[in-house]
């Protein structure tokens, strides 16, 4: 069975906050910021914005630009890495969609969620076991983020985006390749800190709390300019095609400096590499599905063009999968 990509969607919250709002919280520059990673704003959720809600509203543009109904949809998942609710945000989404018939779960894997998520539903489709995926990648790492640390809380932003993937005779999704690696996992941690509690003498349970981003920024850049070229060639190399067939490469919109080696890596020319993180940052899983939407609907992605998409994050994480828009 082929799989074909037919919709896309994508929101952000109103409030975006700029370099120079940054410089007011921790000691940086606009200059600093923009030179070492091209971000120039991003978008923050308020208290009342929640990750389901940037969700639907995404997926419900995706479902209209694939011309389906809620109701149609077989499986929904949703790549997070801050869901509202530990137990699963996902079948909060199905309720608000009216997604019926959907079964519907979260899947965290950080950066990389949205390219997990999509092999993943793959699969799904490829079995003949469903027809019809909405695949979310929707984040607020804004929640998690340590805005006294300056190393980190210049990069994230908020967002989310979505895509429908669907059962199709022609074969859309050409190649993937997805890695982790455990080893490197203290580079980047949202991790839970136990505090120990006696609840009766003899027995202790332990209650405690997610601890903000920590990163070690210089390892996670060298972990993703070796790795990300090497996982993208594999994917091309599966798919049977040459790198020259790629239309456009879709990263993580991570740092503009990760962007720009990996396509000099890969010999892909400037032009083809798709880039929105001055204006939104660092989205998490939201950033490949985001920048995708922009690029479709600005008219640059057409029906039909190779994508090289590839994400990269804790973990550690890393995958590419190269598909061509549309039926
Ligand atoms: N403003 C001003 N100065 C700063 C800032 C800031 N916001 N942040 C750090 N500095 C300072 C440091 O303190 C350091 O000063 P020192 O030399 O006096 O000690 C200096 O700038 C250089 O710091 P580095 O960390 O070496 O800066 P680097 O050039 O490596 O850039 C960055 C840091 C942008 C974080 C880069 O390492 C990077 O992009 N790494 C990859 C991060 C990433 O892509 N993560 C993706 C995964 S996210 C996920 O999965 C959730």
């Amino acid at each position: 069975m082929g799989i074909a990509l037919t919709g896309s969607g994508s929101c952000t919250p109103q409030v975006s906050l700029d370099n120079h709002g940054l410089s007011q919280i921790v000691e940086t520059s606009d200059e600093w910021i923009s030179s070492r990673t091209g971000i120039r704003q991003r978008r923050l959720a308020d208290a009342e914005t929640s990750v389901c809600a940037i969700a639907v509203a995404a997926s419900k543009q995706a479902l209209e630009m694939a011309q389906i109904a809620p109701t149609d949809i077989d499986l929904i998942i949703l790549a997070t890495s801050s869901a509202d609710d530990l137990f699963g945000t996902a079948s909060q989404i199905q309720v608000q969609l009216g997604a019926t018939k959907a079964v519907a779960f979260d899947l965290t894997a950080a950066c990389s969620g949205f390219v997990f998520g999509l092999v993943t539903a793959a699969q799904f489709i490829r079995t003949g076991a469903y027809q019809n995926v909405l695949l979310i990648g929707a984040d607020i790492l804004s929640r998690w983020v340590n805005w006294s640390d300056r190393g980190t809380c210049v990069l994230f932003g908020d967002g989310a985006g979505a895509v429908v993937m669907q059962a199709n005779d022609r074969d859309r999704l050409l190649g993937f390749e997805i890695r982790s690696d455990g080893t490197q996992n203290a580079c980047l941690n949202l991790a839970y800190r136990p505090q120990p509690k006696e609840l009766v003498p003899g027995v202790t349970i332990a209650q405690g709390a997610y601890q903000p981003i920590t990163m070690n920024g210089q390892e996670v850049y060298r972990f993703a300019v070796k790795k990300v070229p090497e996982v993208i060639e594999k994917a091309i190399f599966r798919s049977n095609i040459s790198v020259e067939e790629i239309d456009w490469l879709l990263l993580h919109q991570a740092n503009q400096r990760i962007l720009d080696a990996v396509a000099q890596r890969l010999k892909i020319p400037p032009e083809k590499v798709i880039s929105n993180l001055a204006n939104y940052g660092n989205t998490s899983a939201a950033s490949i599905p985001l920048a995708l939407d922009e690029a479709l609907r600005q008219g640059k992605i057409k029906p039909g063009d190779t994508i090289a998409a590839a994400g990269f994050g804790a973990g550690l994480t890393w995958g590419a999968t190269i598909f061509q828009w549309g039926r």
